[in-house]
């Protein structure tokens, strides 16, 4: 047991996808996954363990922004022994180039979070992707014809900006959308020496102020989750 997660060692699979509703977490599980256990509900953020293809997952809930996903990356990484996790989650598009529902893969994450500022003192930090998760999860979308962006997201400590004009630099520099919790899972991979990848599907657009409905939510959410399981147990 961790102090936020409930597992023994090995009740935790190396390869964990997560996404940051842990209601999420429940249903990739019953949805994909093959004799699904949980074994986590400290503060009801769900994790589960179980086979896809006959080879062991497990999916854990991250919640929202970096500090939530920091503390269950950081236990996975330090106490479980993880070494890929997946973050399958939602994203704002900031640029016309995305329509909703398209996915994006992240080959790296911007953020206006103080958390890298202080571990590295002021130095820049550029939280990258593992490349052959990344090149995995391209190779899987395109057999399975999913069309997908990779590219920047920014990772923001808040939902409600307090400076939206920030955000529109972001993009001038090419970044495709917005998100709370990738550059710190990119980080802490780094960190812990393992590897990460974020893949995304819009759920709003920021320039247009379109949302998709819960329905599209789980059919993107679906193609998304089948990538992130294709790229994350391809060997
Ligand atoms: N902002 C931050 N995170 C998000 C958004 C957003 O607009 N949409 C989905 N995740």
């Amino acid at each position: 047991m961790s102090i936020h997660l409930a597992a023994s060692p090995g009740q935790i699979a190396p390869v964990v996808l997560m996404p940051g509703d842990p209601l999420r977490a429940k249903w990739i599980a019953e949805t994909f996954l093959e004799d699904a256990q949980c074994y986590n509900n400290v503060r009801g953020m769900l994790g589960y363990t179980g086979n896809w293809q006959g080879r062991p997952v497990s999916v854990q809930g991250s919640g929202m922004g970096q500090p939530s996903l920091s503390i269950y990356a950081n236990e996975l990484f330090s106490e479980y022994d993880v070494q890929s996790v997946v973050r399958v989650g939602s994203c704002g598009a900031l640029t016309d180039r995305l329509v909703l529902r398209d996915v994006v893969i992240a080959s790296g994450a911007c953020t206006d979070s103080s958390m890298n500022r202080i571990a590295f003192e002021g130095l820049d930090y550029a939280p990258v992707a593992d490349f052959g998760l990344l090149r995995a999860a391209v190779d899987a979308a395109e057999r399975r014809g999913t069309s997908v962006h990779v590219g920047l997201l920014f990772s923001s400590d808040s939902f409600y900006a307090a400076r939206p004009e920030l955000t529109a630099r972001m993009v001038d520099y090419g970044v495709l959308a917005i998100e709370m919790e990738a550059s710190a899972l990119y980080t802490l991979a780094a960190k812990y020496g393992r590897k990460a990848l974020a893949i995304c599907t819009v759920s709003d657009h920021i320039v247009t102020g379109e949302q998709t409905t819960a329905t599209e939510r789980e059919q993107t959410f679906s193609d998304m989750v089948e990538i992130a399981l294709s790229a994350a147990l391809r060997d």
